[in-house]
């Protein structure tokens, strides 16, 4: 019954995404960003300045034109498995990872 339930919710959570607008995807990736990226990445995407000096790197900024040139797939990829000083991003699901990408595009410079 549980697990029946959750598949409800997800199959649910995969059609609202799936058929919102984009606008509706960026909320959506905002909200898997606050959760799971903005620790380290800070609300606005230049980075937690605390937690690159513990890390001794440097966090590029989200926005910038060197993150924002990477594709789609290079991010998911950032994301899944990680790079650097970045440990992979865990317990997100493929709609969810496709929302976060959607979202750090609003964050590229105008
Ligand atoms: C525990 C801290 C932490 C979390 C959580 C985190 N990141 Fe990162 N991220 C880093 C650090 C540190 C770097 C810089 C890595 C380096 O250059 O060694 C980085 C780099 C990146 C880069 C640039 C990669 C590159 O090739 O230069 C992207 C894109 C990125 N993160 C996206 C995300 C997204 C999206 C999330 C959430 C789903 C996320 N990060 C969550 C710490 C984090």
């Amino acid at each position: 019954m549980k697990t029946f339930s959750f598949a409800i919710l997800v199959s649910a959570l995969v059609i609202s995404i799936a058929c919102a607008p984009s606008f509706a995807q960026d909320e959506a990736g905002k909200a898997v960003y606050t959760k799971k990226c903005q620790s380290c990445h800070a609300a606005d995407g230049n980075g937690n300045a605390a937690i690159a000096k513990a890390l001794k790197v440097d966090i590029k900024p989200l926005s910038s034109e060197e993150i924002q040139k990477k594709s789609d797939a290079d991010i998911k990829k950032t994301i899944t498995s990680g790079t650097g000083a970045m440990k992979p991003v865990t317990g997100l699901m493929p709609a969810e990872i496709d929302s976060v990408v959607a979202y750090l595009r609003t964050l590229k410079k105008k």
